[in-house]
């Protein structure tokens, strides 16, 4: 009969021994609690380094002064202004001391022929970025230490969306399989490494005894790759690993399917809602007409944007190009084809004066920032899930509004806490669906 190591083990077990045997295993392990404690340290001392950018709050306070003089009026931390958002940036950029000389004289940089300088100069249409000669390192230390603080920030909700937090919903269960797939792993590993040091000491054990020669080639019969390709424990770990990472697509997979949020596309002429709402403060409704009247909100035609442009030809930050794209468009009577942003799918019912006119909500409160954007993006989830938590958390606007003082007066008659949309029939399916 075939011998294996286990047989061989039991044969020359007895009592005495197992305690002796036991104290080489707690010696082991012990050795391996130093390992880890070594792999902390080389961890922290890897941190460490990337930690030359100071979190002293004195510096960062004058990162942020430096920052809000000089580069404000072209860089944001996490948005794209004229510049790239400048969150990450000690990671992205070839070095601290390519930074440097970057902000001191960007142009120098770029004539340098500098791969990365260029790559950007290009990617931001060749804009010239003021040079900062007289910058001191510490200064700029100081501009990077608030960058870095401002974008370890967590995202403070925007204005009047504290009712419906809703940007990371769909990162929670992602979150957790990530979590509980790096610690299988770990565990998986650390497995290997304590069953590794208990067979060698296993195997140190057996030494110590007057073995037969059959018994000792057992021992000593070395772990070979098909030996260990062929074990049903390689295969298991296959198999599981596989339907893992199976499994988490699939679950990453169905939580995306039709959600859009974050979609950016590019339009076809440069708009900037951060120019127009943001800088000019012209009213949202000025030219989504429909939002506070009707169902749709409403893409305003070319000749809203006349009123203005058959003035205005050139702009600061585009020049005559992106205008001269509306007058073609109304001198050719061709409609300038936007690309949808938000949809619902067709089985869904939303309208814009329900929730903006009656409801008294804003539109940022579904749209994010757009005053900010240059570009628009999708903020909002847009599932139904979204809809029906801002129904249930949302107090029913009821002020100055006859047709609801009835409604008001059973409802505080029947529970003491306000009146939320779910409690006016904000959840019934027939509401949102045709
Ligand atoms: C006049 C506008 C303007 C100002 C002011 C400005 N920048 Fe820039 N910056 C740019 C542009 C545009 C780019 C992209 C590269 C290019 O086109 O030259 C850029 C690129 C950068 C980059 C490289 C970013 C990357 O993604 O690698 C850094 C770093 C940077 N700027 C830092 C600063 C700092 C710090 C200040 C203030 C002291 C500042 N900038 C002020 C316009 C500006
Ligand atoms: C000067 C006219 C104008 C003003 C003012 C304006 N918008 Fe727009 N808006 C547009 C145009 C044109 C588009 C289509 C191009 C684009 O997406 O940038 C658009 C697109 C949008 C979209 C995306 C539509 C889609 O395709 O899903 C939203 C949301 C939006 N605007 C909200 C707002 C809000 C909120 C405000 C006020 C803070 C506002 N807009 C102010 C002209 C305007
Ligand atoms: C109520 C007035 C008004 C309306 C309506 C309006 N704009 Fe503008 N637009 C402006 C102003 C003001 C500027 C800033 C010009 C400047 O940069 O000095 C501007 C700038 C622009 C620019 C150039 C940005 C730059 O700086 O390069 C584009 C492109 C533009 N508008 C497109 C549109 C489009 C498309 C519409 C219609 C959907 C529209 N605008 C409607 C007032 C308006
Ligand atoms: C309660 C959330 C909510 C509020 C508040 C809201 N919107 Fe919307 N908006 C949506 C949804 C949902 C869609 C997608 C509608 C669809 O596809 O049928 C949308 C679509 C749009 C569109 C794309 C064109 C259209 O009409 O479908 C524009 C433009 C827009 N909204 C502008 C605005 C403006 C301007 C305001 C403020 C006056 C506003 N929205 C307020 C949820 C909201
Ligand atoms: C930011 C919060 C918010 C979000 C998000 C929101 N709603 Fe509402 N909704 C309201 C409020 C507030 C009302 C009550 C308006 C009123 O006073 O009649 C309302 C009312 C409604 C009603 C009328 C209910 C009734 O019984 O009269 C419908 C239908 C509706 N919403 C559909 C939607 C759909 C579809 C979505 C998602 C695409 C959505 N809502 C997202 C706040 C929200
Ligand atoms: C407040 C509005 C609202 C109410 C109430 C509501 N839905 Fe929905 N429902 C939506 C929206 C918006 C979508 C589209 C979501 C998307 O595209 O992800 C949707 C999608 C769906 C879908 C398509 C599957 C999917 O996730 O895309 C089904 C099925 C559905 N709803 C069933 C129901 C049933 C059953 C009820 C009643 C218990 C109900 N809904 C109540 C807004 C609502």
């Amino acid at each position: 009969m075939k011998k294996c190591l286990c047989r061989v083990l039991l044969w020359h077990f007895d009592h005495k021994t197992a305690h002796l045997f036991l104290m080489k295993i707690k010696y082991r392990v012990h050795g391996l609690n130093k390992l880890s404690l070594w792999f902390v340290f080389v961890l922290l001392s890897v941190a460490g380094r990337a930690q030359e950018i100071s979190s002293d709050p004195a510096v960062i306070k004058d990162g942020e002064t430096l920052f809000n003089a000089n580069c404000k009026s072209c860089h944001a931390v996490k948005r794209k202004l004229v510049g790239p958002a400048l969150a990450d940036v000690e990671n992205r950029a070839p070095s601290i001391q390519w930074l440097k000389e970057w902000i001191r004289n960007p142009a120098k940089v770029i004539a340098s022929g500098d791969e990365y300088a260029n790559k950007i100069y290009n990617e931001y249409q060749k804009a010239q970025m003021t040079a900062f000669t007289n910058f001191k390192d510490d200064q700029i230390m100081a501009i990077l230490a608030y960058v870095k603080a401002e974008a370890n920030k967590v995202d403070a909700p925007a204005p009047g969306t504290e009712a419906v937090k809703t940007s990371d919903q769909p990162a929670i269960p992602t979150a957790y399989l990530n979590v509980i797939m790096i610690g299988m792993i770990v565990i998986l590993i650390l497995l290997l490494i304590i069953l590794g040091f208990i067979v060698s000491a296993l195997k140190k054990f057996l030494d110590q005894r007057d073995l037969s020669e059959e018994d000792r080639e057992v021992v000593h019969s070395p772990i070979t790759l098909s030996s260990s390709l062929q074990s049903p424990a390689f295969l298991f770990i296959v198999v599981f690993l596989v339907a893992a990472i199976g499994f988490k697509t699939v679950i990453d997979g169905l939580y995306t399917i039709g959600v859009q949020q974050n979609y950016e596309p590019r339009q076809p002429i440069a708009f900037s809602h951060k120019v127009h709402a943001g800088q000019y403060e012209i009213e949202c409704k000025y030219c989504h007409t429909g939002a506070a009247k009707g169902k749709s909100a409403n893409i305003p035609s070319a000749n809203v944007c006349m009123n203005c442009h058959t003035q205005i030809k050139v702009g600061t930050i585009t020049g005559e190009g992106e205008i001269a794209k509306i007058y073609a468009a109304v001198e050719n009577n061709k409609p300038i084809e936007w690309v949808r942003i938000h949809n619902l799918p067709d089985l869904a019912y939303f309208n814009h004066a329900q929730h903006v006119t009656v409801g008294g909500i804003e539109c940022q409160t579904c749209h994010g920032p757009i005053q900010e954007m240059d570009v628009v993006k999708q903020y909002s989830l847009l599932t139904m899930g979204w809809c029906i938590d801002c129904h249930r958390k949302t107090d029913v606007n009821t002020k100055g509004n006859a047709y609801y003082d009835n409604l008001v007066e059973l409802h505080s008659k029947s529970s003491k806490a306000n009146m939320k949309v779910e409690d006016i029939g904000g959840l019934e399916c027939a509401k949102c669906h045709y």
